[in-house]
């Protein structure tokens, strides 16, 4: 088979890299790719959101098969493109795509079917929304509850605002505030409406689900750590780091979120004639057991992806193939019993402002195998030094028996690394290793 990986992150590193194990695989392009996706297969440069442009590249170059990365081509219907120039795609139609691309589009079909999440409200001007934080906040003070017992509340732009569209407010001033920058344009269009949610207790772990339209097949669970400083401090982050499997989502909890929230949901698409076929993302908050829906994506995670490829291999094709053909009914995951962890490598001052361009060493002499493996985020080639290109740069990812022995031969990745540049958390897995 001939493949097309779009995307060019550390998710699509670590997705080329499995594809690449399995044999049915003849030929891997990866559009974008980076320094260490070119190690293993072949870059193109195209216009990922030009659906027209995608299927056109995929026709002259033979491809049978196309994964799609990131949630940007698919919102923008390249799913839908490809299938229409008949050619095999792995990820939602631009319609199924909404459960990314709208934050009250996923709350009604939470509502319409069930499935359990926090409690919302929609607004299409910062006037009512305004309002409604205030009333809830005096309703709070009038029961007798200290100023901002109500709090936290979430404040939450509708649309695609790459990660950085909720705020969760600490009092009353603070969702105000939220409210007029997203009516006011913070984040484009992405604000021009904006959901208010009650903020969920609970720790947080990620499910994800390959969806043909009709079977689901849960293929793993993740914990990411979104926050820049050690233990779990400073600005949100695209996730410092993650891993797999998430033990407060195993067992009777997964299979609650299974039939709670993701079967629901998922037949729910159907129904309306828009099924969902690709890998759902759940993003649950967990709270004495009980799972509830914080938000879906359409894609896989991005680092969670990379601990969850080490873990896959090469039945990562076959599954992405099965669910692309609507036969999951027939997949199966042969799980190992073992644990996987990534380390995001980042460049000094991210999530702020950073530098590109500081030359990356020790990647050469690092040793890499089927369980050790440093993918590459964020990284160009510049006269045959792999330089940085981006803020996650690096993600050194390791599996192991245990998750502490993931954890050991991960880091040790990080340590034969050499560049000054960068940065690290060394805490990555804290709430896991505590807690087993
Ligand atoms: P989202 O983009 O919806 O994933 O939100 C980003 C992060 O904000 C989530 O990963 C949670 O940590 C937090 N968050 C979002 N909604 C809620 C909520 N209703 N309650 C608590 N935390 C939330
Ligand atoms: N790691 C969070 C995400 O991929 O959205």
């Amino acid at each position: 088979m001939n493949i097309l990986i779009l995307g060019g992150g550390g998710r699509e590193h670590s997705l080329a890299w499995a594809v690449m194990q399995n044999p049915k695989c003849d030929r891997l392009i990866v559009a974008p790719g980076n320094a260490g996706i070119a190690g293993i297969a072949e870059c193109a440069s195209l216009d990922l959101e030009n659906g027209g442009a995608v299927a056109e590249f995929a026709v002259a170059n033979s491809i049978d098969f196309v994964v799609v990365g990131p949630e940007a081509p698919l919102v923008a219907g390249v799913a839908d493109r490809l299938r229409e120039a008949g050619i095999l795609c792995f990820g939602p139609s631009q319609a199924a795509a909404r459960l990314e691309a709208s934050k009250y589009f996923t709350k009604e079909i939470c509502d319409a079917c069930g499935a359990p999440t926090a409690a919302w409200a929609r607004f299409t001007d910062a006037g009512s929304a305004k309002a409604h934080i205030h009333e809830h906040f005096s309703a709070r003070t009038a029961e007798g509850g200290a100023p901002n017992a109500a709090a936290p509340i979430v404040v939450k732009a509708d649309g695609l605002a790459v990660g950085k569209g909720v705020i969760v407010a600490i009092d009353e001033a603070n969702a105000q505030e939220a409210v007029d920058e997203m009516f006011g344009g913070a984040f484009g269009a992405a604000g021009a409406e904006v959901v208010i949610e009650e903020f969920m207790e609970g720790e947080e772990a990620s499910l994800f689900v390959l969806c043909d339209g009709e079977n689901v097949l849960p293929i793993g669970t993740a914990q990411d750590h979104k926050r820049v400083g050690e233990g779990d401090t400073g600005p949100n982050t695209g996730g410092m780091g993650a891993y797999s499997p998430a033990p407060v989502l195993e067992g009777a909890v997964m299979q609650r979120a299974m039939n709670e929230i993701v079967r629901p949901c998922v037949a729910e698409m159907a129904r309306r004639g828009t099924p969902y076929e690709g890998v759902l993302y759940a993003g649950l908050m967990i709270s004495d057991g009980v799972p509830r829906l914080v938000e879906y994506n359409v894609r896989f995670g991005d680092p969670e992806t990379q601990a969850l490829m080490m873990r896959l291999g090469a039945q990562a094709l076959d599954l992405m193939l099965a669910c692309a053909e609507a036969r999951l009914d027939e997949a199966c995951v042969n799980w190992a019993d073992d644990h996987a962890m990534t380390v995001v490598m980042a460049a000094r001052g991210y999530p702020g402002a950073y530098e590109k361009g500081s030359v990356i060493g020790g990647l050469d002499t690092v040793a890499e195998d089927s369980g050790h493996m440093v993918f590459h985020a964020g990284t160009v080639l510049r006269d045959g030094q792999v330089v940085a290109s981006g803020g996650r740069v690096l993600n050194a990812t390791a599996r192991g028996a245990t998750l502490a022995e993931a954890r050991e031969r991960a880091y040790g990745l990080v340590d034969g690394i050499d560049w000054p540049q960068g940065f690290h958390r060394r805490d990555i897995g804290w709430r896991a290793a505590a807690d087993h």
